[in-house]
């Protein structure tokens, strides 16, 4: 049996755990071989980007950020770019990937990857290549599963990054804005908020209000707390308005969110004077080691896909509920994004500590 496997959209810690225990869980059987597709399913497009990983190959990678199989988040091949005369045009290329595939021998394709993956997953699926799926995101937006792996991680940093924005906060009694990343899910902004001791927590999931995040921060200060942490996600808006981006959608490329951190600053500066310092986190959060955490999900997730592609299925996503791994059709995981709630029990708790949620 011949296995593909992919990593897709952006990078993300445990990758590398994910695509070392679909090796090494698949190194106990004579009859199985995993074909590493290279840079997404640009390897497959091109179909020069193939390369068979052996033990050798995931020998040294648990620990590593990013994927050694490489990833882009241009390569959807339903709407896959092409540079033409008239300019960049996006084409249909998914016969062309289903024949390479097949060329290649390959019996399953697992696809490792965000909501985005899944969907191409899922419609690859349906012409009829044999798909399993494996969720991640730092985003931990992904329907179908209670979390994913790389999420962990992006939390870590940002809480340490507010720890260390403390410091400089209360020794120079300013406010330090922190934009996370998390696109339009709050996740990352509520757990590391909660985690590092943010003041204000701004998410896409409740539209802010200046004048009520005003309000909190003078009434901080008028019980003595001369500095404040503000947590804000990248995909944050005010009441009646919009995400802030920093570049539209164009042809094979998606929307780049950023500068809602500043912008809340801008807002709130005709409010008062604010001796304030925005702190743009980036990709950070995406970098550098998974936690333990990441790497044990990312091995559990890598050992269940291998078992769904030795068990002959398709078309299911590897997921985990409560504290199982198990799986559901990868259509279940796509079209609509896992929010937080905003009456939920995690803004609940934010609300009950005196955490100001923007509102
Ligand atoms: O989906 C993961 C993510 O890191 C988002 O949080 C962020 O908005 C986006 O990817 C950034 O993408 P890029 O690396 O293409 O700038």
């Amino acid at each position: 049996m011949r296995i593909g496997i992919s990593t897709g959209g952006g990078d993300c810690p445990g990758l590398n755990a994910v695509i070392r225990a679909v090796v090494r869980a698949a190194a106990r059987f004579s009859d199985c071989e995993v074909i590493g597709i290279q840079d997404g399913l640009e390897g497959l497009i091109r179909g020069d980007g193939l390369t068979t990983l052996t033990l050798a190959s995931v020998s040294d990678v648990l620990a590593r950020g990013g994927t050694i199989l490489g990833t882009t988040n241009r390569g959807n091949p339903f709407r896959y770019a092409v540079r033409t005369e008239a300019g960049v045009v996006e084409r249909d290329v998914s016969d062309e990937v289903i024949a390479n595939a097949r060329a290649a021998g390959l019996d399953v394709v697992i696809f490792v990857g965000g909501d985005g993956t899944q969907d191409i997953a899922a419609r690859l699926g349906a012409k009829g290549l044999r798909v399993i799926g494996v969720p991640k995101t730092i985003d931990n937006d992904l329907l179908a599963t209670d979390v994913t792996f790389g999420f962990d991680t992006a939390v870590g940093v940002a809480t340490e990054a507010l720890d260390r924005l403390r410091t400089t906060a209360e020794s120079h009694d300013r406010t330090m804005l922190l934009e996370v990343m998390g696109r339009h899910a709050g996740w990352i902004a509520v757990q590391a908020g909660l985690a590092g001791g943010a003041d204000v927590i701004v998410i896409p999931e409740i539209p802010y209000n200046v004048a009520a995040i005003h309000a909190c921060l003078e009434a901080r200060r008028r019980s003595g707390h001369h500095f404040h942490l503000i947590v804000v996600s990248e995909g944050a808006m005010p009441d009646g308005g919009s995400v802030s981006l920093v570049a539209e959608q164009t042809a094979g490329k998606v929307a780049r969110l950023g500068g809602a951190a500043e912008r809340l600053l801008d807002s709130l500066m005709q409010f008062g004077e604010y001796e304030a310092r925005v702190t743009v986190l980036g990709h950070l959060q995406r970098g550098g080691t998974p936690t333990p955490c990441d790497r044990v999900l990312g091995t559990r997730f890598g050992v269940h896909a291998l078992e769904l592609a030795r068990a002959g299925a398709s078309g299911r996503m590897v997921c985990l509920r409560g504290t199982h791994v198990t799986d559901v059709p990868i259509e279940d995981a796509v079209g609509r994004q896992r929010t937080v709630e905003p009456e939920g029990e995690l803004v609940r708790t934010a609300r009950a500590i005196g955490v100001c949620m923007g509102d």
